[in-house]
């Protein structure tokens, strides 16, 4: 049997060969085989391994192949991400990049798998990939049982990594993206899909985002979601910064914000919704396959939605406050429309519900439209510094009094926690500083939580719920109430859905992440294989991953289990994601800052 090892170093050399001479010592082929566990359990097991390096290095990738299959690997040296169900490639970190020659770095790692045995490394290399792109001299590895202790305490270094979670979460988004999907698509699954949206006058509505693990395009939730991702890349601009990640959170804001502009067709027409809710339940499948009817449903004057007119208003008032400092005449845009859809909201007010009725089994607003009123009204005052946006939304607050009570979270549905810390920082006034201070407090010591502390506001996706309330707490701090207590509460709720529970809640991210999320297109294994039903109860793990998406997560009892067809526990949203991500780019802001919550 050939060695993987050496097949893995005669590339190499290949690679090499032009501008290096070939290093002066091979990978002991003999010895890479071996990991040294020192603790195993039934799912996982702690070892050791340890990279010399031959040659001097500014940065470093190394793969590390096991034999069965693993299900997760992470260590705090460096950045591990899943490539294959096999293979994991480990990325240095900023503290630890440069190596000299002959120096040795031991990674201590945990592996979790399904059953035993326990999977064993079988090979160790740099990547190939790496080498190419590099330009930087390149190292060459080699494996040894040693056990030597290290210590390797990175200098201020994060119990996670942030900037791999935002990198992940922004490729959640873009596998979500319905119609033609630009040449810079990353999710290499996904492909053209929808292509065939269209309103009752034939109007383009192709693009948007598939809410779920579904393929309805609904326009409340995504409104939401986009005017959270959008508030977090305002706010935590430098946290996106220092991961990398601002041109592709922008480009996730604009899928969005694209779309609901070619949805918005005249000014008090808006289209709500492409696809039917029942009917898309009815099949299980790619979406770059789905052959149902897709029907579109809008508000009009007579048929109005004051939540769906007024959160999309808000999403394209905060929007246009990313765009306006990289993309003035798109930042203006935005805003016009916002203008209009938030007037649209005001003047013809009716619940959506009644007027898209396939949205009320699915998405309807428990809550009325009060909250998005004000919260849209918040946000055009932002955006426009205009007095009498600020006006509107103090008289809302006045008109509905349920914003003035504490909220009991903050959803796609419930925008009032957001409404009150977005006023708070706008004015200063007090009134609206007690609100939120009464909703932190209460989610700090009081609110409902899982035998694992994890925030436990509603069933279904509970940890949406709880990343939600993060944010908003997060938002409380910047704005200087109670930042010590409100940055703990956010930095708490994150790391436990990252891990600190026990598991890793994201996909493709951390230790034990879950495998087997609701979500059609990445159950679907690589065409030209047939996908449907069986995909749903198969009891394999998705063949995609779907990096980055964010499960539903526990139940009151803080119990879940990895079960595709559980939509309760395992299913997958844009908006679960968006609190989420960015309360994350709050939390690598705050480390930026050196205001990171000590333990
Ligand atoms: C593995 O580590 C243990 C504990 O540090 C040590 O006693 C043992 O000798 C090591 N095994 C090998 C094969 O090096
Ligand atoms: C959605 O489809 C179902 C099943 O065909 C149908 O009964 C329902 O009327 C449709 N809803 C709308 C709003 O068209």
């Amino acid at each position: 049997m050939t060695n993987p090892c050496s097949v893995t170093i005669r590339s190499l050399l290949l690679i090499l060969s032009a501008t290096l001479a070939p290093p002066a010592a091979a990978v002991d082929c003999q010895r890479s085989g071996v990991a040294n566990y020192t603790t195993t359990w039934s799912v996982g097991a702690s070892g050791k391994l340890t990279v010399v390096f031959l040659q001097t290095a500014a940065r470093w990738t190394v793969r590390v192949k096991f034999s069965p299959v693993v299900t997760s690997m992470v260590t705090s040296v460096a950045t591990a991400e899943r490539q294959l169900a096999t293979t994991y490639e480990l990325t240095n970190k900023g503290y630890n990049a440069a190596q000299s020659a002959g120096s040795s770095l031991v990674i201590d790692f945990r592996v979790g798998f399904a059953s035993a045995p326990v999977p064993q490394v079988v090979s160790v290399a740099t990547s190939g990939a790496e080498l190419r792109s590099g330009g930087s001299t390149t190292v060459t590895t080699t494996t040894t049982t040693t056990t030597a202790a290290t210590t390797t305490t990175g200098s201020s270094s994060l119990p996670y990594n942030y900037a791999v979670v935002l990198r992940k979460s922004l490729l959640f988004y873009e596998a979500q993206r319905s119609g033609p999907l630009p040449a810079d698509n990353r999710v290499l699954w996904r492909g053209d899909s929808a292509l065939g949206d269209s309103g009752d006058d034939g109007e383009d509505l192709t693009g948007g985002y598939y809410d779920a693990g579904d393929h309805v395009k609904f326009g409340f939730p995504m409104a939401g979601m986009t005017t959270v991702l959008a508030w977090g890349a305002l706010d935590f601009a430098d946290g996106y910064a220092a991961a990398g990640q601002t041109g592709y959170v922008l480009d996730a804001i604009r899928w969005a914000t694209d779309y609901f502009v070619k949805c918005h067709v005249a000014p008090t027409t808006f289209y709500g919704q492409v696809g039917n809710g029942s009917i898309d339940h009815d099949w299980w499948g790619r979406p770059e396959e789905m052959a149902m009817p897709r029907p579109a449903h809008k508000i009009t004057a007579s048929t109005p939605g004051s939540e769906l007119a007024g959160e999309t208003a808000a999403a394209l008032a905060a929007a246009s406050l990313v765009f306006r400092p990289s993309d003035l005449n798109y930042a203006d845009t935005l805003l016009a429309h916002a203008r209009q859809l938030y007037s649209f909201a005001d003047m013809h007010r009716g619940e959506y519900h009644k007027s898209i009725t396939d949205a009320e089994n699915f998405y309807k607003s428990w809550s009325g439209y009060g909250d998005e009123l004000a919260w849209a009204a918040a946000w055009l005052y932002r955006a426009t510094q205009e007095a009498s946006f600020l006006t509107a939304a103090r008289q809302h607050f006045q008109a509905f009094s349920a914003l003035s009570q504490r909220a009991s979270g903050f959803s796609w549905d419930d925008k009032r926690a957001g409404a009150q810390v977005l006023l708070y920082q706008l004015t200063g006034d007090a009134q609206y500083g007690a609100l939120v201070n009464e909703f932190c407090d209460w989610l700090a010591s009081g609110a409902p939580r899982t035998p694992q502390e994890q925030l436990f506001l509603q069933p279904w996706g509970s940890l949406r719920h709880a990343a939600n309330a993060a944010l908003i707490c997060l938002e409380a701090a910047e704005a200087g109430l109670n930042p010590a207590q409100n940055r703990q509460l956010a930095k708490e709720q994150i790391n436990l859905i990252l891990g600190d529970a026990g598991r890793s809640y994201v996909v493709g991210f951390g230790f034990n992440p879950p495998l087997r999320p609701h979500h059609r297109a990445s159950s679907c294994p690589d065409p030209p294989a047939v996908c449907g039903w069986p995909q749903l109860s198969s009891p394999d793990p998705n063949p995609q991953v779907l990096h980055g998406a964010l499960v539903g997560g526990p139940d009151a009892k803080g119990e879940y289990q990895d079960v595709r067809s559980d939509y309760v526990k395992n299913e997958v949203a844009t908006d679960y994601n968006s609190g989420f991500q960015s309360a994350v780019a709050g939390l690598l802001s705050l480390h930026v800052r050196g205001l990171y919550p000590a333990s």
